[in-house]
């Protein structure tokens, strides 16, 4: 790593996807910025999460120069499985919206990114400590933090927190004028990688009596599958054999008979949930990806939130030095908002449609799931409109 300037144009806080794809779509446009991140490089690359890229987001990274390798290794799906009362229905994405989206996993993205953050010469610190911002509603900036024991401090003309869920950027913006949107659901999922082949060419998604469950890959021979589980379920509570016996259950017979298991070589548990925090801009502060907002992983948005964002805060950052005015920049939470609020609602109706809900016997709501999915298998209009928010809606 090079040495750590004294100052920048903009620091980031976070090094994940939305703070190096950020850092790297400033570079592009002349606009210079320092990342700053907490874990180790191997610590961000060794987290398993999520695995489809939409359309537009494949785009934004093509034209970054950041898709060679998923270009190569990515896999182009043309349309998604929705299994219900034994029977798969396909999603044509191609014929309902001319689009597909692209399997490629965010370990192997993020490696791309740190890639081409070094190539392009930008300073990511990592295994930076108690990082802190200073007179972030004021006219001088600054980030200080820990990093090889010695204390370190950036000033800047503009911070961007993409420090995650459990951002601490997002604390500096106050109480009386930030607002909180949550929704919380009574279950999780329970995710398992193995180094068997999928059960599929494409991905499933499975509404059975007993929960969800989820055919998803990573490549040739390796699967990525996920079963819903208890509010209070550890992956103790998920050994193997119990997760195996419970996807097979779960999924049509013609799909679970050609079901290839094996030893788990990952295996998580995660909550589902939606929250949206209001606004993302405060001061000389703005916030992107999982700091503001998470969405429950059913519609596979959080990832591409992430990327979206930082498209719209890296246009409205170099617009600001191209021409010396801040419309863009006064005008980034609304944009960026009006785009995640319709991600939240898809993920909301994606949830809502294919899990189980405690409590839930022969009661209205299951007639409704019932009735929605019916329509769904019987609609063309109905898989259009969950074809186009699936592969990602125009940015
Ligand atoms: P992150 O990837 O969380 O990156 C934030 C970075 O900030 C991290 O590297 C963190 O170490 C760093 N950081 C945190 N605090 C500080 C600090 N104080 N100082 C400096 N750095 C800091 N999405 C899907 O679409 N499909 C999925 O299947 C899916 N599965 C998921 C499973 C899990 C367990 C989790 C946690 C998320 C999952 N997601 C999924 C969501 C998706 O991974 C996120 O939406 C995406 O990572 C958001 O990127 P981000 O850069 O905003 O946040
Ligand atoms: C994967 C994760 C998701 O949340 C999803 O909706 C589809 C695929 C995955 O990890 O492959």
């Amino acid at each position: 790593m090079s040495e750590i300037a004294k100052k920048t144009q903009v620091v980031i806080v976070g090094g994940g996807p939305a703070g190096s794809l950020l850092a790297l779509l400033l570079h592009l446009q002349g606009v210079e910025s320092v990342v700053i991140e907490l874990r180790s490089r191997d610590h961000v690359l060794g987290r398993v999460r999520a695995g489809v890229i939409e359309y537009g987001s494949g785009a934004t990274l093509r034209e970054a120069g950041l898709a060679g390798r998923m270009d190569r290794e990515g896999f182009v799906h043309d349309g998604v499985n929705l299994a219900f009362n034994d029977q798969l229905l396909h999603i044509d994405f191609k014929r309902l919206t001319g689009k597909h989206v692209i399997i490629y996993g965010q370990t192997q993205l993020q490696r791309d990114l740190y890639d081409a953050i070094d190539t392009a010469g930008i300073t990511l610190v990592d295994e930076a400590e108690g990082v802190d911002l200073h007179d972030v509603d004021g006219g001088s900036p600054r980030v200080t933090f820990v990093h090889d024991g010695i204390e370190r401090e950036i000033s800047c003309d503009y911070i961007a927190g993409c420090d995650g869920v459990h951002s601490a950027t997002r604390d500096h913006i106050p109480d009386s004028v930030r607002q909180r949107f949550e929704r919380l659901y009574p279950f999780v999922w329970v995710g398992l990688l193995s180094e068997t082949p999928p059960v599929r060419d494409e991905l499933i998604y499975a509404n059975h009596p007993d929960g969800f469950a989820l055919c998803s890959m990573r490549n040739e021979n390796l699967s990525r599958y996920y079963v819903q589980g208890s509010a209070e379920d550890t992956t103790d509570d998920w050994p193997d054999d119990r997760f195996w016996e419970t996807l097979k259950a779960r999924l049509p017979r013609a799909v679970s008979d050609r079901l290839v298991t094996g030893p788990s070589v990952e295996k998580l548990v995660t909550p589902l949930r939606s929250w949206v925090s209001e606004p993302l801009r405060h001061g000389r502060l703005f916030l992107a990806g999982d700091a503001a907002h998470i969405v429950p992983p059913t519609g596979a948005k959080g990832l591409n939130l992430a990327i979206s964002d930082v498209v719209y805060l890296a246009d409205a950052l170099a617009g600001f030095y191209a021409t010396g005015h801040e419309t863009g920049l006064e005008e980034y939470s609304d944009r960026a908002l009006s785009r995640v609020w319709k991600a939240v609602r898809f993920s909301w109706w994606m949830t809502s449609t294919m899990h189980r809900f405690p409590g839930m016997s022969n009661d209205f709501d299951r007639r409704l799931q019932k009735t929605e999915l019916e329509y769904l298998f019987s609609s063309e209009n109905g898989q259009r409109s969950m074809a186009e928010n699936y592969v990602g809606l125009p940015l």
